[in-house]
């Protein structure tokens, strides 16, 4: 059998009904999620699926909402009843951003956030049972969201809701044994009719990067890996998830060698802006994952990924110029990273001084810095070595997002990055400072290199012979 379906993921809709003034003449915002081209994202992306002439099923992983506000659950659930309207089949658990776990706000005549009254959990799941829940054959019983559905014949798709084990009520999610037990049990019985089953929920089973297990500290199932593995040996082969906003494709491989792939995608309207198409020939035993990436009309002359780009790393880039040429505006910003405004107005000329010695850097000076670390000469790396070294920085950031770093381990920015870091590891072992507790158990290399470089499978388009 061929089976095709989309994921799409994230779609953090925010109702223009929200807006009391004009938000056309908003500047963009500085996030990494473009909620004012939320609408037109979701709207494009169900167009995609319903013009589809090989596939109108997708499956949708949660955070249909930015925010859960009555407005835009009210609009989606009307977006995705029409869908379903023109054939559509759509398959949607909800999760964090769809409840009251988060400011909830609409916009006043001056552009401002004012506080709106936030929905309840209970109020929300329930309403998107007939785009999922209801048309399963068998839901979990102990809890409100797990379903399993033939989403395509011969095609199984489990759901999974999960615990939440820790005091905020909001990190650490598991699964229980029940729900797993109740999991393997199906799985166990399709397989044995010659099924093929596909599972997916919102967070992600395992951790996307160093980076994220640090940024998104307890937003990892704390069971993921473990029961990814039983999966594999039941004959699973793809978890899909969201909630990272990273475009990421990981293996997992079980202690008997199977194999399962992690399959994360980036929200919707978010920086990158993607979904993926599905594909799996069970006969081959293959299958193809393909990423689209989102294009919209009229954004100025940039695509939406440049669009998105330059909301999400817009405001951040500015920050080296800032700090050298503009401290007021440097502290508008809060230096990136929350720093009190007072603290740095108190202190401009310390700030002017890293700023300049940061704008400065280029990857001849960091090369020097490093040069036990990476055995290259002045001559390997003279193309660049009047490059700014910020600018990688950035990039760095982008990466952890969009996937697929390309700094292979050959270039000459691999290596001198890296060597910096193995030296600053040197410099800072006599120090008290234990940066492996800092990192999460990182090393600083071990933490910057998979941003520089995806050694892992591809994560936008991959294609796999699986047993
Ligand atoms: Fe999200
Ligand atoms: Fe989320």
């Amino acid at each position: 059998m061929i089976y095709k379906f989309y994921h799409i993921t994230d779609v953090h809709y925010y109702s223009k009904k929200n807006f009391a003034c004009d938000y056309t003449k908003l500047p963009q915002p500085s996030t990494q999620i473009c909620i004012l081209k939320s609408e037109e994202a979701f709207k494009k992306a169900l167009s995609i699926i319903e013009n589809d002439p090989d596939t109108n099923t997708a499956i949708i992983t949660g955070d249909l909402t930015n925010h859960g506000d009555a407005n835009s659950h009210n609009e989606v659930r009307e977006l995705l009843g029409e869908f379903t309207a023109k054939g559509g089949d759509p398959y949607v658990v909800t999760d964090t951003h769809d409840y009251p776990y988060f400011d909830v706000y609409t916009i006043d005549e001056n552009g401002k956030k004012v506080p709106d009254t936030p929905m309840n959990r209970e109020d929300v799941v329930p309403t998107y049972y007939p785009f999922g829940r209801d048309k399963g054959f068998d839901k979990f019983d102990g809890d409100d969201t797990t379903y399993i559905a033939e989403i395509l014949p011969g095609l199984y798709y489990i759901a999974f809701g999960y615990d939440l084990t820790s005091a905020d009520g909001y990190n650490d999610p598991k699964f229980s044994d029940e729900l797993m037990d109740w999991a393997k049990k199906h799985i166990a019985e399709i397989r044995q009719k010659g099924g093929t089953v596909i599972c997916g929920t919102h967070w992600p089973i395992v951790s996307p990067s160093p980076a994220y297990s640090i940024v998104g500290k307890g937003n990892t199932f704390l069971n993921g890996e473990a029961f990814a593995k039983d999966l594999a040996d039941l004959g699973v082969r793809l978890f899909f998830s969201g909630h990272t906003h990273i475009q990421c494709i990981k293996k997992i491989t079980s202690d008997n060698g199977n194999e399962i792939y992690s399959v994360q995608t980036s929200s919707l309207p978010g920086f990158p802006p993607k979904m993926r198409k599905i594909t799996i020939d069970t006969d081959k035993k293959i299958f193809d994952i393909k990423t689209i990436d989102m294009e919209l009309d009229e954004l100025g002359g940039l695509s939406f990924a440049e669009y998105t780009r330059k909301g999400f790393l817009g405001i951040i880039e500015t920050i080296p110029y800032n700090m050298e040429h503009d401290v007021k505006a440097f502290a508008e910003t809060e230096g990136g990273v929350s720093l009190p405004k007072e603290l740095i107005l108190k202190h401009p000329k310390i700030v002017m001084f890293l700023g300049r010695k940061l704008n400065g850097l280029t990857y001849g000076k960091v090369a020097k810095f490093s040069r036990k670390y990476h055995n290259m000469t002045e001559k390997d790396y003279t193309d660049v070595k009047d490059k700014k070294f910020v600018a990688l920085l950035f990039d760095l950031v982008a990466n952890l997002y969009r996937g697929n770093a390309s700094y292979s381990p050959d270039s000459v920015e691999y290596k001198i990055t890296l060597g910096a870091m193995k030296k600053i590891e040197k410099l800072t072992s006599i120090l008290p400072i234990d940066i492996k507790k800092i990192l999460c158990g990182y090393s600083l290399s071990e933490f910057v290199e998979p941003l520089l470089c995806n050694e892992g499978p591809d994560d936008d388009n991959l294609s796999v012979n699986y047993n």
